[in-house]
């Protein structure tokens, strides 16, 4: 971008319109539970404002730290690679936009309500990390000092990742930046978390003026993407390494803090809070990647609650064909059909009380088996409340179905569910 285009975008976001009335809070619902109540883990499926919005009555003041990786502002959209069962081979799906109504000015105009809201969410103590590649870096960094306060600023780390191929025309760029802002001039920081030992042997003589953990780390951080065969890689674009971002949860978030991210994609965030004892909530507008959210938490035994914003389409009613075949006690569980077809079925889950009018509790559930392809069956009791169970189907795409089991006690075993 040339010199004056640069200053038009400063200038253009300068001189942009205050910013319209914000909308009132959407309403919010329950949709999913993952074990016991009262863990008080959040994951949310919504536009970040909506959710920002409705969550500041209960929320302000008591977050410890922020970190989000907004979109960088690409100009092109972003794709996650799938796999469904079958011998078609992955696919590429549409994950998000990264293409703004007026280009960087438009990005800025985006995120720029969203962290002042998310400003007001932290508590006195807490933080907020930014994460952007050097295109945004600099209009980020300037719009962060008007909002928090240049003094404000903790650190501006360098993620340094070597990773993907180079390029004849310049240096590769191998860097992103994650800029460390304090709400107030007392923030939490858990030097003891960042020790790294010493660059160099140090002489027996001088040792007792040393710590004998090592010293606090600096801010360029060498850390490998996770390898796409590898355990730890989803699928979905821009995942960032767990490494990276508990290194950020160890440094900047108190022990049982709340860690919370509004642009959560794979919901790594999430996932090192959990790991590391933290309280956590997490956020995004996409379906799949608050699926594949999900599914990586449920893995762990988090206990949550998934929201939604009314605007946001989770648990829509649907008719995926489920069957409970008698044999014996206990009886066999399967998914038979999904309206998305059998093959782009990820995941199912089954809720034993069925209560129509509250969240669906995931009782039971299972992905597709990684190589094998396979969904799982459930062996389990049949049916027993006053209630049909209900079945849940979610899609590779996190596309959700809903509906009521077949009784096997009054039907037919191999009767589908209306
Ligand atoms: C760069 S990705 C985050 C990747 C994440 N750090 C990870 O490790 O997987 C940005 C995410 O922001 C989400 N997003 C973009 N605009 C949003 C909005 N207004 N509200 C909620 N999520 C949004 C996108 O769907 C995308 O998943």
């Amino acid at each position: 971008m040339s010199t004056s285009a640069r200053r038009s975008v400063r200038l253009q976001w300068q001189g942009r319109d205050d910013p319209p009335a914000p909308p009132a809070a959407p309403a919010c619902r329950v949709a999913h539970r993952h074990g016991p109540t009262g863990s008080g883990n959040q994951l949310w499926l919504g536009d970040n404002h909506g959710v920002l919005t409705a969550l500041r009555p209960q929320l302000a003041g008591r977050v410890d730290l922020i970190v989000i990786d907004p979109p960088f502002a690409l100009g092109k959209p972003r794709h996650q690679r799938v796999t469904p069962a079958g011998d078609d081979g992955p696919r590429q799906l549409p994950a998000f936009e990264d293409t703004w109504k007026g280009g960087l000015a438009g990005y800025l105009t985006m995120l720029e309500p969203r962290l002042l809201l998310m400003r007001e969410l932290l508590a006195d103590h807490g933080l907020l990390v930014v994460h952007v590649d050097h295109r945004a870096h600099p209009y980020l960094r300037v719009l962060l000092d008007e909002l928090f306060g240049a003094d404000h600023l903790v650190n501006d780390i360098v993620w340094s990742y070597r990773s993907g191929g180079g390029s004849r025309q310049r240096l590769g760029c191998k860097h992103d930046n994650l800029m460390v802002y304090a709400r107030t001039g007392q923030h939490t920081f858990n030097a003891e978390e960042m020790r790294v030992p010493y660059d160099a042997a140090i002489a027996r003589s001088r040792q007792a003026a040393f710590h004998p953990e090592g010293k606090v780390a600096g801010d360029v951080w060498d850390i490998s993407r996770p390898p796409n065969h590898s355990a730890e890689w989803t699928g979905y674009p821009t995942q960032k390494p767990l490494a990276l971002v508990e290194r950020l949860v160890r440094a900047f978030a108190p022990a049982n803090g709340l860690v919370a991210d509004f642009f959560c994609g794979a919901a790594t965030t999430a996932v090192a809070a959990h790991r590391l004892g933290r309280r956590w909530l997490a956020v995004d507008a996409n379906p799949a990647a608050v699926h594949i959210g999900r599914k990586r938490l449920a893995e762990l035994g988090a206990a949550f609650e998934v929201w939604t914003t009314s605007d946001a389409g989770c648990g829509a009613a649907g008719a995926p064909r489920a069957q409970v075949l008698p044999s014996g006690a206990p009886v066999s569980w399967s998914v038979l059909d999904a309206p998305g077809g059998i093959d782009a079925v990820d995941y199912w889950a089954v809720d034993f009380a069925g209560d129509p009018n509250g969240p669906f509790v995931h009782d039971w559930s299972a992905g597709r088996m990684p190589r094998r392809g396979e969904l799982p069956r459930l062996s389990a009791p049949g049916p027993r409340g006053p209630r049909p169970p209900r079945v849940l189907v979610v899609d590779v795409a996190g596309h959700e179905w809903i509906s009521a089991c077949p009784d096997t006690a009054n039907g037919p075993p191999e009767a589908a569910p209306a």
